[in-house]
């Protein structure tokens, strides 16, 4: 197929899922594919870094093949291939990173290193291309709780951040402590669907103070306790209203402190992104709310909250319209600068 604009390819290796999608050059998605490694680090109860890695080697090719296919495209198509540069875990960052770059290289084209935050920020733009700038982001995954002032696209102000836990390991620790195996995010946000957000209290920490800051460390204390407690007791556990409320309290305080900055900036437009993202009941609360508050709400459809390749793709195509393009000596970084070092994210590339 012959396109007028051309095409990017997004891959994105940064963990445990092994991702790749063709996005056209007028930011149409053509393709988007994910091979999860869930089913093999659910066993030992969290990813294995080595185990992911080689995974990642035995299907990085096979899945950009089928995002070509899907996409009807061919390799002169593609004017850039995007790669999630970090950060990560080292040995799957590498993954993706060599990959894209060999491609890249083989066809003649740049390659743009693409740091994930600034991936899961641009799926706000996926599905809603007009949603408002200025904004505010809320970054709620596995590693990240960090809110954003946006004041133009792909220019990020760091606002508030957890102080310890991220949200998305509240849910993995909690779900782990109620034993219902990793990624624990998804399990227990539906077994909470069955349960009674009121039946327990737990603490919403940092919900009057801390600013626009999150801490997450006291909710999970909060539930070992009671589970031990209850368990010398004798008393039985009802683990869907336990799910339940231990959920209510995570996602209280992420709606709160997110509508919280939308006062505090006066921007009309909030996109809420990352993996936690996906769950229904965040979903729920965010939407009820800003129908009430008459903020534009953007919050991507769960498959492209967790980690995907169009969201690199997407955030690549920012840096391809600018012309910065990765050099060859660039590589993977596990601790690629992480936006809570700075004060404002400049993309780092
Ligand atoms: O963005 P992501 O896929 O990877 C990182 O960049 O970390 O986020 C993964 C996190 C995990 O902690 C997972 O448990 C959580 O997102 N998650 C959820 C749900 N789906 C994924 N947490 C709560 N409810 C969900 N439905
Ligand atoms: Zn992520």
């Amino acid at each position: 197929m012959s396109l007028d604009h051309g095409c990017l390819l997004g891959i994105e290796t940064s963990c445990d899922e092994t991702a790749a999608a063709v996005l056209r050059l007028d930011g149409h998605l053509l393709s988007s594919e994910v091979v999860s490694q869930h089913h093999i680090h659910n066993q030992f109860g969290g990813v294995v870094p080595e185990l992911a890695s080689r995974q990642h080697i035995q299907h990085i090719e096979r899945v950009v093949q089928v995002v070509m296919k899907e996409a009807q495209v061919s390799w002169k198509d593609l004017r850039a291939v995007a790669v999630t540069r970090g950060p990560g875990l080292a040995g799957s960052l590498t993954v993706g990173v060599n990959f894209g770059k060999g491609l890249a290289y083989a066809a003649g084209i740049p390659w743009i290193a693409v740091h994930h935050l600034e991936g899961h920020i641009a799926s706000a733009w996926l599905e809603q291309p007009e949603f408002p700038i200025p904004a505010v982001a809320l970054v709620v995954s596995g590693g990240h709780t960090h809110l954003y002032y946006l004041p133009q696209r792909a220019q990020y102000r760091l606002i508030g951040r957890t102080l310890d836990d991220a949200a998305g390991e509240a849910f993995d620790k909690g779900a782990k402590m109620l034993g219902l195996g990793y990624p624990g995010g998804p399990a227990l946000d539906c077994l909470a669907q069955k349960g009674d957000c009121h039946a327990v209290r737990f603490p919403r920490p940092y919900l009057q103070r801390g600013g626009l800051n999150f801490s997450f460390s006291g909710i999970k204390t909060a539930l070992l306790y009671y589970l031990r407690k209850a368990q010398m007791s004798g008393q039985s556990i009802a683990l869907a209203d336990v799910a339940a409320s231990y959920q209510e309290a995570i996602v209280e305080v992420l709606v709160e402190k997110a509508f919280r900055a939308v006062r505090h900036y006066r921007v009309k437009g909030l996109a809420v992104v990352g993996g936690v993202a996906a769950n229904s009941r965040l979903r729920a609360l965010l939407t009820a709310r800003a129908s009430q508050a008459g903020v534009q709400l953007t919050i991507p459809r769960p498959r492209f909250c967790t980690d995907n390749a169009a969201m690199v793709a997407l955030a690549g195509l920012e840096a391809y319209r600018a012309g910065v393009y990765a050099t060859w000596e660039m590589d993977a970084m596990a601790d690629l600068p992480a936006a809570h070092r700075e004060e404002c994210l400049v993309p780092v590339r």
